[in-house]
């Protein structure tokens, strides 16, 4: 990355492909919003919706996504409507690389703001401010930060800045390292935090909520939001694998770095589930209190563990991190569509790409406080910003990716592209991404128009 002519970098090696696409998909997704989602939704039902919807629409996808994208080596959607003329199909295609674009540009304005709470959340675990104290202040903590506005524009423009910096210098070498780093030191923390909640937390209870399917907990939303999620964890459907995907050396295996990705990916988040839940039932704490859930449920963790000021600094600092290394592959479609739409340099697309992301974020900024009250459909400028992404954006955008990928793409790229002897592997992705996966799309936007019910 980071450079004009792209097609001819490329990452080092197939790891470091793997790191930079899990460091993409590991982040907010997985540690603040799928327990938080799962606790609106009710538990183990959605859990098990997500997977489903992981397992038979995300990993085809994610292949997908990172063969079009080492085909195409451009933005999403010059990518898709030069590999529409190859195969001799409608330029039209592109739309659906440009809807991608669109959605990375919305999902980073409120992703960076979130990210911003990570990063005053490591200031007051450093100050000790968690250490020894009741719930109620824990979480009163957490309300005196999202009813300041002078604050969150604050750390939501160092983010913005510190995202900008990175992708105007290319990202490739210090996301390698970044990401080579954050990850095993994510998991180690993730599992002493574990340890933690094994023990002092309501842990039955907590594994009882996340996975046994009580389906009349499910509302009519909770099937679209679980592939919304499915989609939002795993990066798809905005074209950021696709970026990732074009520098990927041509004899790495497609399938097994998908693999790898989804196994990473969906691991963090269960463990994530896994350290919450038993911490909120133990305080009899609300599963489905919302967006700040574990900025309230895990400082209480801390302030009773041995070195607890100490464990969650560090853990903020990766939490951001994981933020960080995802808004980077957020940011990175939007810029490049600019340069090849444009003919302008990196830096001034970077430039008014971050502007246009910042400001459109002042809107998730003040939705947490003087703008409360301004809804429309019943949402926030918050939550409707998520629910248009999640929920509507990214399901259209990969029904989209799916038919164009199995319907549209040659056949003979396919093959060059998965392994021309990989016959199980090609027959079996393609019955998924032409039939299952759209199907089950449809089926989900169905049901929550509330045509059909399930559960
Ligand atoms: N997957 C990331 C997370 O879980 C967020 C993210 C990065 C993303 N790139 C994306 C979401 C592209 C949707 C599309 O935090």
């Amino acid at each position: 990355m980071g450079k004009s002519t792209p097609a001819k970098a490329q990452w080092s090696s197939k790891w470091t492909f793997i790191f930079a696409a899990t460091g993409a998909a590991v982040g907010l997704g997985n540690i603040w919003k799928f327990p938080y989602i799962t606790g609106e939704n009710g538990g183990g039902a959605f859990v098990l919706l997500y997977l489903v919807c992981v397992l038979l629409i995300g990993v085809p996808l994610l292949m997908a996504e990172i063969l079009i994208g080492r085909q195409g080596k451009k933005n999403p959607a010059h990518t898709m409507s030069d590999l529409a003329t190859r195969c001799k199909r409608s330029r039209a295609w592109g739309l659906v690389g440009f809807l991608g674009i669109l959605a990375s540009v919305f999902i980073l304005s409120y992703y960076s703001v979130i990210s911003g709470w990570t990063l005053d959340y490591i200031f007051q675990a450093g100050a000790g401010d968690f250490h020894m104290q009741s719930v109620q202040h824990i979480d009163s903590l957490f309300t005196a930060l999202v009813s300041n506005p002078g604050k969150l524009i604050f750390w939501h423009t160092l983010v913005i800045l510190l995202t900008v910096l990175v992708v105007i210098r290319g990202v490739e070498k210090g996301l390698e390292k970044a990401v080579v780093f954050m990850f095993p030191a994510m998991l180690f923390l993730m599992l002493i935090m574990l340890g933690y909640s094994m023990s002092s937390g309501a842990f039955y209870q907590g594994l009882h909520f996340l996975f046994y399917p009580n389906f009349a907990a499910l509302s009519t939303h909770s099937a679209l939001n679980a592939l919304g999620h499915a989609f939002f964890t795993l990066s798809l459907a905005t074209g950021s694998i696709m970026m990732y995907g074009a520098y990927l050396p041509k004899r790495v295996s497609v399938t097994s770095s998908a693999i790898t990705i989804m196994i990473a990916d969906t691991g963090i988040a269960l463990i994530a589930g896994l350290v919450i839940f038993p911490i909120v039932f133990a305080n009899h704490l609300e599963p489905g209190s919302g967006p700040g859930l574990i900025f309230k449920t895990l400082p209480i963790a801390f302030s009773h563990m041995p070195y607890g000021s100490f464990f969650a600094t560090v853990f903020f600092i990766m939490l951001f991190f994981a933020a960080f290394t995802s808004a980077i592959s957020l940011l990175e479609p939007s810029v490049s569509w600019f340069m090849e739409t444009f003919k302008i340099s990196r830096s001034k697309a970077v430039t008014i790409a971050g502007c246009i992301i910042w400001f459109l974020g002042l809107g998730t900024v003040f939705s947490f406080n003087i703008w409360s009250h301004i809804k429309l459909f019943g949402l926030d400028f918050f939550e409707l910003m998520d629910y248009l992404t999640a929920n509507f954006m990214l399901p259209i955008g990969g029904f989209g990716v799916a038919i164009f990928a199995a319907w549209r793409v040659d056949k003979a790229i396919i093959k060059t592209e998965l392994g021309e002897k990989n016959h199980a592997v090609i027959s079996c992705w393609r019955f998924l991404l032409r039939y299952i996966s759209p199907l089950v799309i449809v089926i989900l936007f169905l049901s929550f128009i509330g045509i059909i019910k399930i559960g």
